[in-house]
């Protein structure tokens, strides 16, 4: 009987401790020492802005929301990285990689670049871009100084265990790639279906390249609906419907062939914990204009300089002919915030 009622008072105590460390955690740390984003124009928050290409967007409207004004986001205000960043308890905006100081890579850093994709070629018509491969070149180098600042690899990879990953790629492959036939020859090269394949076999090598950098717990974003990009119905016509199928379906093939490559991750890679991420919402919430951009555009989709804008921000989804705005990837965020929220479990283990 004693014994019993120790062994239930140390349980109780031990509940409670853990229950102690959960408030505080919650309270005051963000729920990762770290975050990590890699993708497109979606998360880019600078990195293109010293680049020769027509992929940068470091003048008004940009940023027209957004306290420090026009900074390389492709949006008026916040995007989904930094959106993700505060609803995990982030004090500060993730900075981007092209201007990291050494100290700030603890807390994780933005490698993103609009035009970016998954495979090299992608994107190229716009001028530099930094495409996923380079982005892991660059996380390379980041690692290293955290090596040398904690001193060792081995401690590095440790600590980068515990960071979460963000990749949102693949976008450019279509829209900066197979939908622009005239630049670039892959539609004729391959069908949706053997292209989304081949995306799909490069995709897998990175993601393991990252796993082997140390990352454990990666958000994989699924593609959105590509083609109801107002600059896509421009280009291609909608045929009475708001939105481009083909280009919709090509990105339903790819996603239908990313979710079993994460399980297949899972399967392969020891204490890897990758989650298929779809940030598509039903319901928009106060956003009521679903296609059209809230700016003019100019020919390659992008707000005109100093181009005036709708009044109503919050109310549209689309801010250019490619890319939401905040409110559009406020939508994002919430929804990615919450299909990655398994990743959030098993941070207070008091075993
Ligand atoms: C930038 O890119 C354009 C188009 O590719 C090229 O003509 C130009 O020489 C480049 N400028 C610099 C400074 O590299
Ligand atoms: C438009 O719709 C018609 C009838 O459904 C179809 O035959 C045609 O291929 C469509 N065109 C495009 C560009 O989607
Ligand atoms: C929607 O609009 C209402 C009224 O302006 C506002 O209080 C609310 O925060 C808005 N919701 C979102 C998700 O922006």
């Amino acid at each position: 009987m004693e014994n019993k009622l120790t062994l239930w008072f140390m349980q109780f105590l031990i509940v409670g401790v853990s229950l102690n460390l959960k408030a505080q955690i919650v309270s005051a740390e963000p729920k990762f020492p770290c975050y990590f984003v890699f993708g497109d124009s979606l998360v880019d928050n600078g990195n293109n802005n010293n680049l020769n290409t027509t992929a940068k967007v470091n003048y008004l409207p940009y940023g027209i929301d957004f306290p420090q004004g026009p900074t390389g986001r492709f949006t008026n205000g916040r995007n989904i990285a930094d959106l993700i960043g505060e609803l995990l308890g982030f004090e500060n905006y993730i900075p981007p990689f092209a201007n990291s100081r050494n100290q700030d890579v603890f807390t994780g850093v933005n490698y993103g670049s609009g035009a970016a994709g998954i495979l090299d070629e992608s994107g190229y018509k716009t001028g530099a871009v930094i495409s996923l491969n380079k982005q892991l070149s660059n996380h390379r180098v980041v690692i290293s100084r955290i090596a040398t600042l904690l001193g060792g690899e081995k401690v590095a990879k440790e600590y980068l265990s515990k960071c979460l990953y963000t990749v949102a790629i693949g976008n450019n492959d279509y829209l900066n790639n197979y939908y622009l036939p005239q630049y670039y020859s892959s539609s004729s090269l391959y069908t949706p279906e053997q292209f989304a394949a081949l995306l799909i076999r490069q995709y897998s090598k990175q993601l393991r390249k990252l796993y082997e950098y140390g990352a454990r717990k990666v958000a994989v974003f699924a593609l959105g609906q590509l083609g109801c990009c107002p600059a896509e119905v421009a280009l291609y016509g909608s045929n009475g419907s708001s939105c481009v199928e083909s280009i919709n379906n090509a990105a339903k093939i790819f996603n239908d062939k990313l979710k079993p490559l994460v399980d297949h991750l899972n399967y392969l890679l020891a204490d890897a914990n990758f989650i298929y991420t779809n940030t598509a919402t039903d319901s928009y919430g106060n956003i009521t204009v679903l296609s059209g951009s809230c700016c003019a555009l100019s020919d390659i989709g992008q707000c005109l300089p100093d181009a005036v804008t709708c009044n109503n921000r919050d109310e549209y989804m689309f801010w250019d002919g490619f890319h939401p705005t905040e409110a559009g990837h406020l939508l994002s965020a919430k929804k990615a915030y919450s299909e990655m929220s398994p990743l959030f479990t098993n941070l207070v283990d008091v075993e």
